[in-house]
């Protein structure tokens, strides 16, 4: 998740309760990804012609975006939200005019990808206000790369009540910005500032993650100049102005990886539908490596254990294409379930082993030591209640809960919602003994 904040109190606190043992058997449609559609939705705001997005996820966080650009003056028309169970949407995007260039508080802390649109809004308008971001659940997470490669590229920042103000009064120039730190959001927001800078910017140590991507294709598609795309060198040369486009987003990688491991961790066997295995390498090697079988079937993707139990198995997350920081709770989650001792590194966040508290209260052994989990596996789950702490950890409790013995309930499962479309009915379908609790968790 990218806030830790619960939502207001009209929103129900929901909880999930599963009976744990069942395996998973059939077909999950895998929706598409949240952290493309974020930044490609952003990209909006640098033209004034319409943006169409296809295969939209129905999710918490991209309502919650959407609200944030529609006061920027962004008129947004969602199409397909009720069809085949709300997935695979159309939204259409068109920032006629800019109406406002300040991102209030109230809206950038629900969500911390809010500051996505610093970079796009200071590009068109020449002033951008956006309110900083704050801590979350997962570290301090800091926006310091967004704000010096914005300097570089000309902008004047200063901080001030809390705010981020951001000026360019004669357009963004073409620089070199050598990120110190790889990092997905300064990438997103400083390819967006560059397609309409003067001149041309070279992005040195990019990230390289498949939403990356993503989005330089569909800015290019709207007429911006990127090359090196999927590289960890990004020169974009500004145009003028940019264009309408019809761009569909990308599936969900981390959907499909926690899904793969929810057949492992169940002992079962699913089929993953519209999964991309080229953006799945790392995780998919690691799952081989635990005895995880993964078969590629057309366009479908076919998990099960290949052997029983699993097999412990040694990691670090990292920027892709290492293992995904996204991904880390969900294999811890596994693992409790393998032979051996796990060894799991977390190298990107500093706080993200908020999950590990809870899974031992179903019975785990993991003791963590600095930033790595080692996990003693075979100790057996038992359900408990839990309290979900953002999203991948709220994941990772659910995977827990499948393999467990007795009940588990999820308590705030609002942090799920944000970024897993319909899990419990995914689930459910599938053979899962999974129930959404409405009300106060
Ligand atoms: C994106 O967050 C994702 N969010 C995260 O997914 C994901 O975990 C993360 O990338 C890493 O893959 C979206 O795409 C909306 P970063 P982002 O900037 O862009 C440090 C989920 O669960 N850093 O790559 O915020 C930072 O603290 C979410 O879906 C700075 O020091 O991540 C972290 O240690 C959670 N200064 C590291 O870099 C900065 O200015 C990588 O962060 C920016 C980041």
């Amino acid at each position: 998740m990218d806030g830790n904040r619960a939502p207001d109190a009209d929103i129900h606190m929901d909880r999930i309760r599963i009976r744990g043992g069942r395996p998973l058997h059939g077909r999950i449609a895998i929706s598409g990804a949240k952290n493309a559609a974020l930044p490609l939705m952003a990209a909006a705001l640098l033209t004034d012609a319409p943006l169409r997005l296809g295969n939209l996820p129905h999710l918490a966080d991209i309502t919650t975006f959407a609200n944030v650009l529609s006061q920027h003056g962004v008129s947004l028309h969602m199409d397909g939200a009720d069809s085949a169970g709300a997935s695979g949407r159309r939204l259409d995007l068109r920032a006629e005019r800019i109406v406002n260039t300040c991102a209030p508080y109230e809206l950038v802390r629900r969500m911390r990808a809010s500051v996505l649109v610093l970079g796009p809004l200071l590009a068109r308008s020449g002033y951008a206000e956006v309110s900083l971001p704050g801590g979350c659940a997962i570290g301090t997470r800091p926006v310091d790369l967004h704000l010096r490669g914005l300097e570089a590229l000309g902008a004047e920042i200063e901080l001030a009540d809390g705010y981020i103000r951001a000026h360019a009064p004669d357009g963004l120039k073409g620089g070199e910005v050598v990120f110190p730190k790889v990092s997905v959001g300064a990438t997103e927001n400083l390819l967006m500032a560059a397609t309409l800078a003067e001149g041309e910017t070279r992005l040195v140590n990019a990230a390289r993650e498949p939403e990356i991507t993503d989005l330089a294709q569909c800015l290019n598609k709207m007429g911006a100049r990127i090359a090196g795309i999927g590289t960890d060198t990004l020169t974009v040369r500004g145009v003028a102005g940019l264009h309408g486009a019809d761009h569909d987003v990308i599936p969900d990688r981390i959907e499909a990886g926690t899904y793969a491991m929810a057949a492992a961790i169940t002992d079962g066997e699913v089929e993953l539908a519209g999964a991309e295995p080229a953006h799945l390498e790392a995780p998919l090697a690691v799952l081989a490596d635990a005895g995880v079988s993964v078969e590629r079937d057309g366009g479908l993707l076919r998990v099960r254990r290949g052997r029983s139990p699993l097999d412990a198995v040694a990691l670090c997350t990292e920027p892709y294409p290492g293992f995904p920081t996204d991904l880390q709770a969900q294999i811890m989650a596994l693992m409790t379930t393998a032979r051996g001792q796990a060894q799991i590194a977390e190298r990107i966040f500093e706080n993200r082993f908020m999950h590990v508290p809870e899974l031992h209260r179903m019975g785990a052994e993991i003791d963590v030591e600095g930033g790595t989990a080692r996990v003693r596996g075979c100790t057996g789950l038992r359900g408990a209640p839990v309290m979900a702490s953002d999203l991948r950890a709220s994941a990772g409790l659910v995977l827990a809960g499948l393999a467990a013995s007795g009940e588990t309930v999820v308590n705030r499962v609002y942090h799920l919602d944000r970024g897993y479309e319909r899990m419990e009915e995914k689930l459910a379908a599938c053979g899962a003994d999974v129930e959404r609790l409405r009300g106060e968790g």
